[in-house]
């Protein structure tokens, strides 16, 4: 069974490929600091797997740390490499300690397996498109300068891995932009965990309505849309999951080499407000929201054009708003009764 380092696995998106990776055959070894996790995940992993699967808490960071984890490894087939800080706001306010975090732990890794004919599959994001001239957004769109350090670090990681190819490593790396990954496991045993106020916009929908927030506030809706809220291309976490082992299919095949990036979106564009009445239909709970001023660095109106995922990476999202806005409905009711 082909073993898969899966780096921040103990994570949101990190946590529902660990299950996918599982259902697909592979072996998943848990790498992850627990800075953005709780530990706790990995007993519900257990529960869902029906094992428990290997975890490594150590930084990624600590370039002793991952040789040595690269001596207790030494035959992964493949890395999966989502550790990373990814708070948009807070990268404005703390810009050295993105660049430090993102970039060292991806380096040290790299360095570390330098030389084995590894897949390495990327965690990047729609954000280094900015806002697209045109919609949606495929992968060849140009690259706009990053509205923050956090979508800088995602930008500059696609670099690097493209300058290591070009150099003529034995890597083969997928990088996936990811638009916005919502929802919750079908068990509701793992999901989005925010620590403190949620800065993303569906766990702050479920806390309102579990009422650990008074009110949603939408950040605008006097933009150029329909409803004048922004628009985004919300994805099912568990379709993103998918798509990581997709990706690994993708460079398992003798005829792929070399650097590709991908897409990983529904296709479709949704608006705030189009959630939020969404969240209302799915779950038949009363959301109390007010319209507020907009937030500072968002993008107007983003959404992927995903032919290329759909072609060549052989995967499709297949949950709608719906199951995205009910499991993570369910998820935040577990969380109620089952506090971590
Ligand atoms: C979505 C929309 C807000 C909260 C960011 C990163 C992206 C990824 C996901 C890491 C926007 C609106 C939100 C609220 C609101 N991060 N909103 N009221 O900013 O599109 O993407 O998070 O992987 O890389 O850029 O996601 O959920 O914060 O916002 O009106 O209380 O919801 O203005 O239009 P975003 P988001």
């Amino acid at each position: 069974m082909a073993k898969i380092l899966v780096t921040g696995g103990m994570g949101f998106i990190g946590s529902h490929t660990v299950v996918e990776l599982v259902n697909a055959g592979y072996e998943p070894v848990i790498v992850d600091n627990l800075v953005n996790s709780h530990p706790k995940i990995l007993e519900q992993l257990t529960r869902i797997l029906g094992f428990k699967p290997a975890f490594y808490q150590l930084d990624l960071c600590d370039e002793h740390a991952v040789r040595s984890l690269s001596v207790a490894e030494p035959d992964i087939e493949g890395i999966i490499h989502f550790a990373a800080f990814k708070a948009v706001g807070e990268s404005v306010q703390l810009p050295l300690k993105y660049y430090h975090n993102n970039f060292s732990s991806m380096l040290n890794l790299l360095e570390a397996y330098y030389g084995k004919p590894l897949n390495f599959v990327f965690s990047s994001s729609c954000t280094v498109y900015g806002q697209p001239d045109h919609l949606p957004v495929n992968e060849n769109a140009p690259v706009k300068p990053a509205q923050s350090p956090y979508g800088n670090t995602k930008q500059i990681a696609e670099e690097i891995l493209q300058d290591m190819i070009a150099s003529g490593s034995n890597y083969k790396v997928v990088s996936l932009r990811y638009f916005n990954p919502v929802g919750a496991h079908d068990s509701a045993l793992i999901g989005e965990l925010p620590i403190g106020v949620p800065q993303n916009l569906v766990p702050f929908i479920t806390q309102t309505a579990i009422g650990k927030r008074e009110k949603i506030t939408v950040f605008g809706d006097d933009y150029n849309t329909p409803d004048g809220s922004c628009i985004r291309d919300y994805i099912h976490v568990v379709d993103l999951a998918k798509a990581h082992v997709a990706a690994l299919k993708l460079m398992e095949k003798p005829d792929y080499s070399g650097y590709d990036v991908f897409n990983i979106g529904t296709g479709n564009g949704t608006s705030v407000l189009e959630v939020i009445h969404a969240f209302e239909r799915a779950t038949n709970e009363k959301l109390n929201y007010q319209i507020g001023p907009r937030r500072g660095g968002d993008v107007e109106q983003v959404w992927g054009d995903v032919t290329k995922s759909t072609e060549k990476l052989h995967w499709k999202a297949e949950l709608g708003i719906d199951e995205m806005m009910s499991s993570a409905w369910a998820w935040e009711k577990y969380l109620f009764e089952n506090p971590l």
